[in-house]
């Protein structure tokens, strides 16, 4: 299976491809953890992304379509968060790198800044929490590796209101684009966790049986 999760910053994204990778065994391959990582290592990449992701703007393609083509290869695998526009799009066709299944998760605004504004996530190994709607069991420390949890230098008010406002420039376009090639579906993403991942889960299965 080769599957995209579009949507909005905040929608759940990261979230929901964590348990499809637990779930089903395939990669997890996020566009945003693989700059955050350069970011951290201090690498060219690193340094150049870092000045686009603090002002909540997208990196330039030529940035990051070469490494998430270098990183996809022939196993299943579940993006996030790439291809982001038309032209990285095009680009992942062009290197013939046929997606399934493109999965569009849905949240309202309200959710979504709620989502953002309480989100944590561990320094060391990247799991993602929420203060209210995921919490860690012991207060700033992750459950799995017992790393420091942070907020994202991009969950800042200001950055967030941009990035929204990047995704709505965007998104519209993208949606249609896989819309017309038939392998879009829309995913309701306003409820729990759970419930959001049982419409994808059953999705997959699905998919998976054919
Ligand atoms: P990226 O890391 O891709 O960020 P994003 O798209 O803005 O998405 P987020 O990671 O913020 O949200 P998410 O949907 O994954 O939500 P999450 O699961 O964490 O990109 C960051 C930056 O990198 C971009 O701004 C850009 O600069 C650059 N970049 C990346 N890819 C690029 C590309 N292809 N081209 C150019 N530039 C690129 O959930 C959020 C919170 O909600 C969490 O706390 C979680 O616990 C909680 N939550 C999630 N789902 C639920 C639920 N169903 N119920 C309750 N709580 C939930």
């Amino acid at each position: 299976m080769k599957i995209l999760l579009l949507g909005s910053p905040g929608a759940g994204k990261g979230t929901m491809a964590e348990m499809v990778e637990k779930d089903f065994g395939i990669l997890h391959l996020s566009s945003g953890d693989i700059l955050r990582e350069a970011v951290k290592q201090g690498t060219p990449l690193g340094k150049r992304a870092k000045i686009y992701i603090e002002k909540g703007e997208l990196v330039p393609d030529e940035l990051i379509v070469d490494i998430m083509k270098e990183k996809i290869n022939d196993q299943d695998f579940i993006l996030d968060g790439f291809p982001r526009n038309v032209n990285q799009a095009q680009k992942l066709e062009e290197a013939n790198i046929k997606l399934d299944l493109v999965l569009n998760v849905m949240a309202s605004e309200g959710t979504i800044i709620f989502r953002l504004s309480g989100r944590r996530v561990c320094k060391q190994c990247g799991k993602i929490y929420h203060l209210v709607n995921m919490p860690p069991r012991s207060e700033g420390i992750c459950d799995i590796c017992g790393g420091e949890l942070i907020q994202r230098e991009d969950d800042r008010p200001e950055t967030i209101k941009r990035r929204l406002e990047v995704y709505r420039e965007q998104s519209e376009e993208l949606v249609n684009y896989y819309r017309d090639k038939g392998i879009l579906k829309n995913i309701d993403a306003n409820g729990n966790r759970e419930k959001t991942y049982d419409k994808i889960a059953k999705l997959l299965w699905l998919k998976k049986k054919k």
